[in-house]
Protein backbone atom coordinates (compact mmCIF):
# COMPACT_ATOMS: atom_id res chain seq x y z
CA UNK A 1 0.00 0.00 0.00
CA UNK A 2 0.92 3.52 -1.00
CA UNK A 3 2.25 5.36 2.73
CA UNK A 4 0.89 8.37 2.17
CA UNK A 5 -2.20 6.31 1.70
CA UNK A 6 -1.65 4.77 5.27
CA UNK A 7 -0.31 8.11 7.08
CA UNK A 8 -1.85 10.79 5.76
CA UNK A 9 -2.37 12.84 8.97
CA UNK A 10 1.16 12.68 9.55
CA UNK A 11 1.74 16.30 8.34
CA UNK A 12 -0.80 17.34 10.86
CA UNK A 13 0.75 15.45 13.84
CA UNK A 14 2.02 18.92 15.58
CA UNK A 15 5.44 20.00 15.90
CA UNK A 16 7.25 20.24 18.90
CA UNK A 17 7.89 23.14 20.19
CA UNK A 18 11.97 23.95 18.78
CA UNK A 19 12.93 24.70 22.32
CA UNK A 20 11.56 21.50 23.93
CA UNK A 21 14.39 18.70 24.11
CA UNK A 22 14.74 15.43 26.35
CA UNK A 23 15.63 17.38 29.10
CA UNK A 24 12.46 19.23 29.57
CA UNK A 25 9.22 17.46 30.80
CA UNK A 26 6.79 19.57 28.86
CA UNK A 27 3.58 18.66 30.85
CA UNK A 28 4.59 18.19 34.38
CA UNK A 29 5.80 21.53 34.02
CA UNK A 30 2.88 22.95 31.87
CA UNK A 31 0.46 21.47 35.07
CA UNK A 32 2.57 22.83 37.33
CA UNK A 33 2.28 26.51 36.04
CA UNK A 34 -1.67 26.23 35.46
CA UNK A 35 -1.72 25.00 39.50
CA UNK A 36 0.46 28.10 40.09
CA UNK A 37 -1.63 30.01 38.41
CA UNK A 38 -4.60 29.41 41.00
CA UNK A 39 -7.70 29.95 38.91
CA UNK A 40 -10.33 28.58 40.88
CA UNK A 41 -12.04 25.31 40.01
CA UNK A 42 -15.80 25.63 38.99
CA UNK A 43 -15.30 22.11 36.98
CA UNK A 44 -14.96 18.25 37.83
CA UNK A 45 -13.20 16.33 39.77
CA UNK A 46 -15.34 17.10 43.15
CA UNK A 47 -12.37 17.18 45.56
CA UNK A 48 -12.15 20.70 44.22
CA UNK A 49 -7.78 19.90 44.59
CA UNK A 50 -8.09 20.06 48.17
CA UNK A 51 -11.37 20.78 50.45
CA UNK A 52 -13.38 17.83 49.04
CA UNK A 53 -11.09 15.66 49.79
CA UNK A 54 -12.06 12.77 52.10
CA UNK A 55 -9.51 13.53 54.77
CA UNK A 56 -7.86 10.28 55.85
CA UNK A 57 -6.89 10.55 51.94
CA UNK A 58 -5.75 13.74 52.44
CA UNK A 59 -3.65 12.66 54.86
CA UNK A 60 -2.12 9.56 53.56
CA UNK A 61 -1.58 11.09 49.89
CA UNK A 62 -0.63 15.06 51.14
CA UNK A 63 -1.99 17.90 49.17
CA UNK A 64 0.15 17.95 46.08
CA UNK A 65 -1.68 14.74 44.45
CA UNK A 66 -4.82 16.21 44.20
CA UNK A 67 -3.96 19.58 43.26
CA UNK A 68 -2.72 17.83 40.18
CA UNK A 69 -5.60 15.74 39.98
CA UNK A 70 -7.08 17.55 37.12
CA UNK A 71 -9.95 17.69 34.46
CA UNK A 72 -9.16 18.20 30.92
CA UNK A 73 -8.56 22.00 30.28
CA UNK A 74 -7.49 23.97 27.62
CA UNK A 75 -4.05 24.92 28.88
CA UNK A 76 -3.45 21.77 29.89
CA UNK A 77 -4.37 20.02 26.65
CA UNK A 78 -6.34 17.10 25.80
CA UNK A 79 -5.03 13.33 25.57
CA UNK A 80 -7.79 12.33 22.62
CA UNK A 81 -6.94 15.38 20.73
CA UNK A 82 -3.54 16.66 21.73
CA UNK A 83 -2.34 20.10 20.69
CA UNK A 84 -0.02 21.31 23.11
CA UNK A 85 1.97 20.07 26.01
CA UNK A 86 0.72 16.56 25.93
CA UNK A 87 1.34 16.34 21.92
CA UNK A 88 5.03 17.54 23.34
CA UNK A 89 5.16 14.72 26.09
CA UNK A 90 4.08 12.03 23.65
CA UNK A 91 6.63 13.80 20.65
CA UNK A 92 9.47 13.47 23.44
CA UNK A 93 8.33 9.94 24.09
CA UNK A 94 8.21 9.12 20.29
CA UNK A 95 11.65 10.43 20.04
CA UNK A 96 13.44 8.74 23.15
CA UNK A 97 11.53 5.01 21.75
CA UNK A 98 12.23 5.47 18.11
CA UNK A 99 8.50 5.48 17.28
CA UNK A 100 6.62 7.63 15.10
CA UNK A 101 3.95 8.69 16.84
CA UNK A 102 3.39 7.63 20.90
CA UNK A 103 0.19 7.82 22.40
CA UNK A 104 -0.08 7.90 26.14
CA UNK A 105 -2.11 5.16 27.67
CA UNK A 106 -3.75 5.48 31.20
CA UNK A 107 -5.34 2.10 30.86
CA UNK A 108 -2.60 0.00 31.08
CA UNK A 109 -1.27 -2.10 28.31
CA UNK A 110 -4.60 -4.04 28.31
CA UNK A 111 -5.90 -1.15 26.58
CA UNK A 112 -2.78 -1.26 24.30
CA UNK A 113 -3.03 -4.84 23.25
CA UNK A 114 -6.46 -4.45 22.13
CA UNK A 115 -5.88 -1.57 20.45
CA UNK A 116 -2.96 -2.92 18.50
CA UNK A 117 -5.49 -5.74 17.15
CA UNK A 118 -8.75 -3.21 16.49
CA UNK A 119 -6.55 -1.05 14.51
CA UNK A 120 -5.19 -4.19 12.09
CA UNK A 121 -7.88 -6.48 11.91
CA UNK A 122 -11.14 -6.42 11.14
CA UNK A 123 -14.42 -8.79 12.05
CA UNK A 124 -13.80 -12.37 10.37
CA UNK A 125 -9.93 -11.79 9.85
CA UNK A 126 -7.38 -13.88 11.08
CA UNK A 127 -4.30 -13.53 13.57
CA UNK A 128 -1.58 -15.26 14.14
CA UNK A 129 -0.51 -14.46 17.52
CA UNK A 130 1.60 -16.20 20.65
CA UNK A 131 -0.03 -18.41 22.94
CA UNK A 132 1.50 -17.18 26.05
CA UNK A 133 -0.31 -13.72 24.56
CA UNK A 134 -1.50 -11.95 28.05
CA UNK A 135 -5.72 -12.40 28.43
CA UNK A 136 -5.98 -9.09 27.02
CA UNK A 137 -5.29 -10.32 23.56
CA UNK A 138 -7.88 -13.14 24.04
CA UNK A 139 -10.54 -9.55 24.78
CA UNK A 140 -9.05 -8.17 21.31
CA UNK A 141 -10.35 -11.20 19.70
CA UNK A 142 -13.50 -10.85 20.93
CA UNK A 143 -13.88 -7.67 20.26
CA UNK A 144 -12.28 -7.58 16.78
CA UNK A 145 -14.11 -10.67 15.59
CA UNK A 146 -10.85 -11.96 14.44
CA UNK A 147 -10.12 -15.73 14.19
CA UNK A 148 -6.78 -16.47 16.15
CA UNK A 149 -4.20 -19.03 15.04
CA UNK A 150 -1.57 -19.80 18.03
CA UNK A 151 1.66 -20.72 18.25
CA UNK A 152 2.55 -22.40 20.94
CA UNK A 153 6.53 -21.20 22.03
CA UNK A 154 8.74 -24.08 22.58
CA UNK A 155 8.95 -25.31 26.92
CA UNK A 156 12.08 -24.54 28.98
CA UNK A 157 11.69 -28.22 30.81
CA UNK A 158 14.29 -27.56 33.52
CA UNK A 159 13.02 -24.56 34.80
CA UNK A 160 9.54 -25.06 33.84
CA UNK A 161 8.70 -21.83 31.74
CA UNK A 162 7.06 -20.88 28.68
CA UNK A 163 10.22 -20.05 25.75
CA UNK A 164 9.53 -17.92 22.95
CA UNK A 165 8.38 -18.37 19.90
CA UNK A 166 11.57 -18.73 16.87
CA UNK A 167 11.44 -17.80 12.97
CA UNK A 168 11.31 -21.42 12.16
CA UNK A 169 7.78 -21.76 13.75
CA UNK A 170 6.61 -18.11 12.69
CA UNK A 171 7.70 -18.73 8.97
CA UNK A 172 5.73 -22.43 9.27
CA UNK A 173 2.68 -20.44 10.90
CA UNK A 174 2.67 -17.77 8.44
CA UNK A 175 2.83 -20.49 5.72
CA UNK A 176 -0.10 -22.63 6.48
CA UNK A 177 -2.42 -19.47 7.64
CA UNK A 178 -1.89 -17.74 3.87
CA UNK A 179 -5.04 -15.51 4.83
CA UNK A 180 -3.90 -13.62 8.08
CA UNK A 181 -3.85 -10.24 8.10
CA UNK A 182 -1.43 -9.16 11.00
CA UNK A 183 0.65 -11.10 13.40
CA UNK A 184 1.24 -10.52 17.39
CA UNK A 185 4.27 -11.66 19.47
CA UNK A 186 4.70 -11.11 23.02
CA UNK A 187 8.27 -11.06 24.14
CA UNK A 188 9.56 -10.70 26.81
CA UNK A 189 7.58 -12.59 28.53
CA UNK A 190 7.26 -12.75 32.16
CA UNK A 191 10.63 -14.55 32.65
CA UNK A 192 12.40 -11.97 30.74
CA UNK A 193 13.18 -14.08 27.50
CA UNK A 194 13.10 -12.45 24.16
CA UNK A 195 12.17 -13.39 20.37
CA UNK A 196 14.24 -12.43 17.93
CA UNK A 197 11.86 -9.43 17.16
CA UNK A 198 14.23 -7.92 14.39
CA UNK A 199 13.99 -11.78 12.21
CA UNK A 200 10.31 -11.97 13.15
CA UNK A 201 9.19 -8.60 12.13
CA UNK A 202 11.48 -8.65 8.75
CA UNK A 203 9.71 -12.65 8.22
CA UNK A 204 6.34 -11.26 9.02
CA UNK A 205 6.67 -8.34 6.33
CA UNK A 206 8.08 -10.30 3.84
CA UNK A 207 4.17 -11.88 3.91
CA UNK A 208 3.35 -8.18 3.77
CA UNK A 209 1.46 -8.25 6.89
CA UNK A 210 1.89 -5.75 9.93
CA UNK A 211 3.87 -7.12 12.39
CA UNK A 212 2.61 -6.30 16.51
CA UNK A 213 4.32 -6.47 19.38
CA UNK A 214 3.68 -6.59 22.91
CA UNK A 215 6.62 -5.85 24.94
CA UNK A 216 4.90 -4.86 27.86
CA UNK A 217 8.17 -6.15 29.92
CA UNK A 218 10.29 -4.79 28.01
CA UNK A 219 10.02 -0.72 27.96
CA UNK A 220 13.35 -0.43 29.73
CA UNK A 221 15.07 -1.91 26.60
CA UNK A 222 15.59 1.23 24.72
CA UNK A 223 17.82 2.72 27.54
CA UNK A 224 20.68 0.60 27.98
CA UNK A 225 22.86 -2.15 25.23
CA UNK A 226 22.90 -4.69 27.35
CA UNK A 227 19.06 -5.30 26.68
CA UNK A 228 17.45 -7.10 23.47
CA UNK A 229 17.27 -4.93 20.88
CA UNK A 230 13.66 -2.86 21.48
CA UNK A 231 10.85 -3.94 19.29
CA UNK A 232 10.70 -0.41 17.81
CA UNK A 233 13.71 -0.20 16.64
CA UNK A 234 13.77 -3.72 15.36
CA UNK A 235 10.68 -2.66 12.93
CA UNK A 236 7.90 -3.78 14.54
CA UNK A 237 4.88 -1.31 12.96
CA UNK A 238 3.17 -1.44 16.47
CA UNK A 239 4.46 -1.53 20.22
CA UNK A 240 2.90 -1.46 23.65
CA UNK A 241 4.86 -0.98 26.79
CA UNK A 242 3.94 -0.93 30.21
CA UNK A 243 5.92 1.78 31.51
CA UNK A 244 4.56 1.31 35.10
CA UNK A 245 5.80 -2.48 35.19
CA UNK A 246 9.88 -1.14 34.59
CA UNK A 247 9.69 2.26 34.59
CA UNK A 248 9.07 4.75 36.81
CA UNK A 249 5.47 5.93 36.01
CA UNK A 250 2.66 4.99 38.29
CA UNK A 251 0.70 1.93 37.89
CA UNK A 252 -2.16 1.80 34.68
CA UNK A 253 0.66 4.36 32.74
CA UNK A 254 1.23 2.61 29.41
CA UNK A 255 2.83 3.58 26.15
CA UNK A 256 1.42 2.69 22.71
CA UNK A 257 3.98 3.29 19.65
CA UNK A 258 3.25 3.33 16.11
CA UNK A 259 5.46 3.33 12.71
CA UNK A 260 4.03 4.90 9.49
CA UNK A 261 4.10 1.95 6.77
CA UNK A 262 1.58 -0.57 7.29
CA UNK A 263 -1.50 0.46 10.13
CA UNK A 264 -3.58 3.58 9.23
CA UNK A 265 -2.88 6.65 11.85
CA UNK A 266 -6.58 7.47 11.95
CA UNK A 267 -7.69 3.97 12.61
CA UNK A 268 -5.38 4.01 15.29
CA UNK A 269 -6.91 7.16 17.05
CA UNK A 270 -10.03 6.12 16.04
CA UNK A 271 -9.71 2.72 18.37
CA UNK A 272 -7.83 4.68 21.11
CA UNK A 273 -11.11 6.96 21.04
CA UNK A 274 -13.14 4.23 22.33
CA UNK A 275 -10.30 2.34 24.71
CA UNK A 276 -9.50 5.70 26.65
CA UNK A 277 -11.25 7.30 29.27
CA UNK A 278 -12.40 10.85 28.14
CA UNK A 279 -11.31 11.77 31.90
CA UNK A 280 -7.90 10.46 31.56
CA UNK A 281 -5.63 10.96 34.53
CA UNK A 282 -3.29 14.13 34.62
CA UNK A 283 -1.15 12.02 37.27
CA UNK A 284 -0.93 9.02 35.17
CA UNK A 285 0.11 10.59 31.67
CA UNK A 286 2.18 13.35 33.71
CA UNK A 287 4.14 10.63 35.53
CA UNK A 288 4.75 9.32 31.96
CA UNK A 289 6.49 12.49 30.54
CA UNK A 290 8.75 12.14 33.96
CA UNK A 291 9.23 8.66 33.25
CA UNK A 292 10.26 9.41 29.17
CA UNK A 293 12.64 12.45 30.76
CA UNK A 294 14.29 10.07 34.07
CA UNK A 295 14.77 7.17 31.11
CA UNK A 296 16.27 9.81 28.48
CA UNK A 297 18.45 11.49 30.54
CA UNK A 298 19.82 8.85 33.23
CA UNK A 299 18.38 5.50 32.02
CA UNK A 300 21.69 4.49 31.03
CA UNK A 301 23.41 4.63 34.19
CA UNK A 302 20.34 3.66 36.21
CA UNK A 303 19.62 0.37 34.50
CA UNK A 304 23.65 -0.56 34.21
CA UNK A 305 23.52 -0.61 38.16
CA UNK A 306 20.35 -2.31 38.08
CA UNK A 307 21.59 -5.16 35.89
CA UNK A 308 24.98 -5.03 38.34
CA UNK A 309 22.59 -5.57 41.23
CA UNK A 310 20.99 -8.34 39.32
CA UNK A 311 23.71 -10.31 38.98
CA UNK A 312 24.92 -10.26 41.97
CA UNK A 313 21.73 -11.45 43.68
CA UNK A 314 21.57 -14.05 40.63
CA UNK A 315 25.31 -15.31 41.88
CA UNK A 316 24.33 -15.31 45.07
CA UNK A 317 20.89 -17.59 44.72
CA UNK A 318 23.36 -20.09 42.87
CA UNK A 319 25.26 -20.47 45.43
CA UNK A 320 22.62 -21.18 47.84
CA UNK A 321 22.43 -24.65 46.68
CA UNK A 322 19.56 -26.33 45.56
CA UNK A 323 18.16 -22.93 44.62
CA UNK A 324 18.57 -22.25 41.47
CA UNK A 325 18.33 -18.77 39.06
CA UNK A 326 19.02 -19.32 35.53
CA UNK A 327 20.92 -16.89 33.88
CA UNK A 328 22.81 -16.27 30.27
CA UNK A 329 22.86 -19.76 29.71
CA UNK A 330 19.41 -20.04 28.72
CA UNK A 331 19.70 -18.10 25.60
CA UNK A 332 19.46 -20.46 23.01
CA UNK A 333 17.41 -23.00 24.57
CA UNK A 334 13.56 -23.21 23.91
CA UNK A 335 14.15 -20.18 21.33
CA UNK A 336 14.89 -17.88 23.85
CA UNK A 337 17.13 -14.90 21.60
CA UNK A 338 18.13 -13.01 24.74
CA UNK A 339 17.51 -12.79 28.67
CA UNK A 340 16.47 -9.74 30.42
CA UNK A 341 19.29 -9.83 33.33
CA UNK A 342 16.87 -7.83 35.66
CA UNK A 343 14.19 -10.82 36.08
CA UNK A 344 15.02 -13.12 38.72
CA UNK A 345 13.39 -16.66 38.27
CA UNK A 346 13.78 -18.56 41.44
CA UNK A 347 13.55 -22.26 40.86
CA UNK A 348 12.74 -24.03 44.39
CA UNK A 349 11.64 -27.56 42.64
CA UNK A 350 14.82 -29.38 44.38
CA UNK A 351 14.23 -27.97 47.58
CA UNK A 352 10.71 -30.00 47.07
CA UNK A 353 8.61 -26.62 47.77
CA UNK A 354 6.17 -24.84 45.02
CA UNK A 355 6.78 -21.37 43.49
CA UNK A 356 3.29 -20.77 45.14
CA UNK A 357 4.66 -21.89 48.61
CA UNK A 358 8.07 -19.84 48.24
CA UNK A 359 6.01 -17.02 47.27
CA UNK A 360 4.17 -17.45 50.46
CA UNK A 361 7.02 -18.16 52.47
CA UNK A 362 8.90 -14.69 51.55
CA UNK A 363 5.57 -13.05 52.06
CA UNK A 364 6.55 -13.84 56.05
CA UNK A 365 9.78 -12.94 55.92
CA UNK A 366 8.70 -9.20 54.26
CA UNK A 367 9.57 -9.81 51.03
CA UNK A 368 6.91 -9.73 47.96
CA UNK A 369 7.41 -11.12 44.70
CA UNK A 370 6.35 -10.47 41.20
CA UNK A 371 4.81 -14.12 41.01
CA UNK A 372 4.83 -17.74 41.76
CA UNK A 373 4.27 -20.65 39.30
CA UNK A 374 4.26 -24.48 40.02
CA UNK A 375 7.78 -24.28 40.20
CA UNK A 376 9.45 -20.79 40.47
CA UNK A 377 8.92 -17.25 42.54
CA UNK A 378 9.57 -14.53 39.80
CA UNK A 379 11.48 -11.55 41.51
CA UNK A 380 12.09 -8.44 39.22
CA UNK A 381 14.86 -6.01 39.73
CA UNK A 382 14.40 -1.91 38.50
CA UNK A 383 16.24 1.18 38.82
CA UNK A 384 14.23 0.97 41.61
CA UNK A 385 16.31 -1.19 43.91
CA UNK A 386 19.44 -0.53 46.06
CA UNK A 387 21.47 -3.00 47.58
CA UNK A 388 19.68 -3.14 51.05
CA UNK A 389 16.42 -4.51 48.58
CA UNK A 390 18.16 -6.73 47.04
CA UNK A 391 19.87 -7.92 50.60
CA UNK A 392 16.37 -8.45 51.91
CA UNK A 393 15.62 -11.13 48.99
CA UNK A 394 18.60 -13.10 50.03
CA UNK A 395 17.95 -12.91 53.18
CA UNK A 396 14.07 -13.95 52.91
CA UNK A 397 15.59 -17.27 50.39
CA UNK A 398 18.47 -18.06 53.16
CA UNK A 399 15.32 -18.37 55.75
CA UNK A 400 13.81 -20.30 53.84
CA UNK A 401 16.41 -22.84 52.80
CA UNK A 402 17.33 -23.00 56.26
CA UNK A 403 13.66 -23.73 58.07
CA UNK A 404 11.59 -25.00 54.90
CA UNK A 405 10.76 -28.61 55.00
CA UNK A 406 9.80 -29.55 51.33
CA UNK A 407 8.17 -32.76 49.80
CA UNK A 408 11.32 -34.86 48.07
CA UNK A 409 8.54 -36.72 46.14
CA UNK A 410 7.57 -32.92 44.59
CA UNK A 411 11.55 -32.84 43.05
CA UNK A 412 10.85 -35.84 41.21
CA UNK A 413 7.89 -34.73 39.62
CA UNK A 414 8.21 -33.66 35.67
CA UNK A 415 7.56 -29.96 34.78
CA UNK A 416 3.69 -29.19 33.97
CA UNK A 417 4.33 -27.94 30.27
CA UNK A 418 1.95 -25.97 28.32
CA UNK A 419 -1.22 -27.74 27.99
CA UNK A 420 -2.01 -28.51 24.36
CA UNK A 421 -3.92 -25.61 22.06
CA UNK A 422 -7.38 -26.91 22.33
CA UNK A 423 -9.48 -27.26 18.96
CA UNK A 424 -11.32 -23.72 18.41
CA UNK A 425 -14.82 -25.41 17.69
CA UNK A 426 -16.69 -20.99 17.40
CA UNK A 427 -14.72 -17.98 16.85
CA UNK A 428 -13.81 -16.46 20.54
CA UNK A 429 -16.25 -13.28 19.58
CA UNK A 430 -18.88 -16.14 18.61
CA UNK A 431 -18.45 -18.05 21.67
CA UNK A 432 -18.42 -14.89 23.89
CA UNK A 433 -21.89 -14.30 22.76
CA UNK A 434 -23.46 -17.64 22.47
CA UNK A 435 -25.58 -18.41 25.25
CA UNK A 436 -23.81 -20.71 27.72
CA UNK A 437 -24.70 -22.65 30.93
CA UNK A 438 -23.11 -24.41 33.85
CA UNK A 439 -22.01 -28.14 34.15
CA UNK A 440 -20.04 -30.00 36.50
CA UNK A 441 -16.06 -29.48 35.16
CA UNK A 442 -15.67 -33.17 34.77
CA UNK A 443 -18.55 -33.43 32.49
CA UNK A 444 -17.82 -30.53 29.94
CA UNK A 445 -15.50 -32.88 27.97
CA UNK A 446 -15.60 -31.92 23.79
CA UNK A 447 -17.56 -29.10 24.57
CA UNK A 448 -17.24 -25.58 24.18
CA UNK A 449 -15.66 -23.26 26.63
CA UNK A 450 -17.57 -20.15 27.66
CA UNK A 451 -14.77 -19.01 29.96
CA UNK A 452 -11.40 -17.63 29.46
CA UNK A 453 -9.95 -19.52 32.42
CA UNK A 454 -6.28 -18.30 33.49
CA UNK A 455 -3.74 -18.49 36.06
CA UNK A 456 -3.00 -14.60 37.19
CA UNK A 457 -0.12 -13.68 36.99
CA UNK A 458 1.01 -14.18 34.46
CA UNK A 459 -2.75 -13.84 32.74
CA UNK A 460 -1.99 -16.56 30.19
CA UNK A 461 -5.09 -19.04 29.64
CA UNK A 462 -5.45 -22.14 29.68
CA UNK A 463 -8.41 -22.58 27.91
CA UNK A 464 -10.42 -19.42 25.75
CA UNK A 465 -14.10 -19.11 25.06
CA UNK A 466 -15.06 -21.15 22.09
CA UNK A 467 -12.01 -23.69 22.91
CA UNK A 468 -12.70 -27.37 23.01
CA UNK A 469 -12.59 -29.21 26.76
CA UNK A 470 -10.80 -31.80 26.75
CA UNK A 471 -9.65 -34.09 29.30
CA UNK A 472 -5.97 -32.97 29.09
CA UNK A 473 -7.35 -29.30 30.03
CA UNK A 474 -9.77 -30.52 32.64
CA UNK A 475 -6.48 -32.55 34.00
CA UNK A 476 -3.97 -29.62 33.70
CA UNK A 477 -6.61 -26.96 35.32
CA UNK A 478 -7.05 -28.91 38.52
CA UNK A 479 -3.18 -30.20 38.68
CA UNK A 480 -2.55 -26.13 38.84
CA UNK A 481 -5.42 -25.83 41.04
CA UNK A 482 -3.44 -28.60 43.54
CA UNK A 483 -0.05 -26.74 42.70
CA UNK A 484 -1.83 -23.25 44.72
CA UNK A 485 -2.07 -21.11 41.44
CA UNK A 486 -4.66 -18.42 41.32
CA UNK A 487 -6.97 -19.09 38.85
CA UNK A 488 -9.10 -16.19 37.36
CA UNK A 489 -12.14 -15.96 34.77
CA UNK A 490 -14.20 -19.02 36.09
CA UNK A 491 -17.38 -18.36 37.26
CA UNK A 492 -16.95 -20.82 39.87
CA UNK A 493 -13.86 -20.62 41.86
CA UNK A 494 -13.69 -23.90 43.19
CA UNK A 495 -13.51 -24.83 39.63
CA UNK A 496 -15.89 -28.10 39.81
CA UNK A 497 -17.97 -26.17 37.17
CA UNK A 498 -17.22 -24.54 34.48
CA UNK A 499 -19.63 -22.40 31.92
CA UNK A 500 -20.00 -24.21 28.14
CA UNK A 501 -21.90 -22.93 25.12
CA UNK A 502 -25.23 -24.20 25.55
C1 LIG B 1 2.63 -9.60 28.45
C2 LIG B 1 1.62 -8.66 29.03
N1 LIG B 1 0.93 -7.86 28.20
C3 LIG B 1 0.02 -6.98 28.67
C4 LIG B 1 -0.24 -6.89 30.01
C5 LIG B 1 -1.26 -5.92 30.50
O1 LIG B 1 -0.60 -4.84 31.06
P1 LIG B 1 -1.27 -3.78 32.03
O2 LIG B 1 -1.28 -4.41 33.39
O3 LIG B 1 -0.37 -2.60 31.91
O4 LIG B 1 -2.65 -3.50 31.53
C6 LIG B 1 0.46 -7.70 30.92
C7 LIG B 1 0.19 -7.63 32.37
O5 LIG B 1 0.69 -8.34 33.18
C8 LIG B 1 1.40 -8.62 30.41
O6 LIG B 1 2.07 -9.46 31.22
Amino acid sequence: MVISAICPSLESIPTRDALCTQQDIPLLEGLLEHIQRGASRFHVPGHKGHFGVPSPLLEALGPAVFRMDLTELDPIDHLQKPHWIIAQAQDLAAEAFAADKTFFLVNGSTSGVVTMLLSSLSDGDEVILSRTSHRSAYGGLILSGAIPHYIHAPYQNEMGIPGQITSYLMETSLRKHRGAKAVLVTSPNYYGLSADSRALAELVHAHGLPYLQDEAHGAHFTFHPHFEEPAMKAGADMVVHSAHKTLGSLTQSSLLHWHCGRIPLERVRSVLRMMQSTSPSYLLTASLDAARWQMANFGQELWERAIELAEMARQEINAMSPLRCFGEEVVGQAGAHALDPTKLTIHFQQLGITGYHALDLLREQGVEVEMGDPWNVLAIVTAGDTEESIASLLNGLRVILESASGDPSRCKRPPMGMPPIPRQLLSPREAFFAASKRIPLQEATGRACAETITPYPPGIPIICPGEEIDVGIIDYTLQLKDYGADIHGAEDETLEWVRVIS
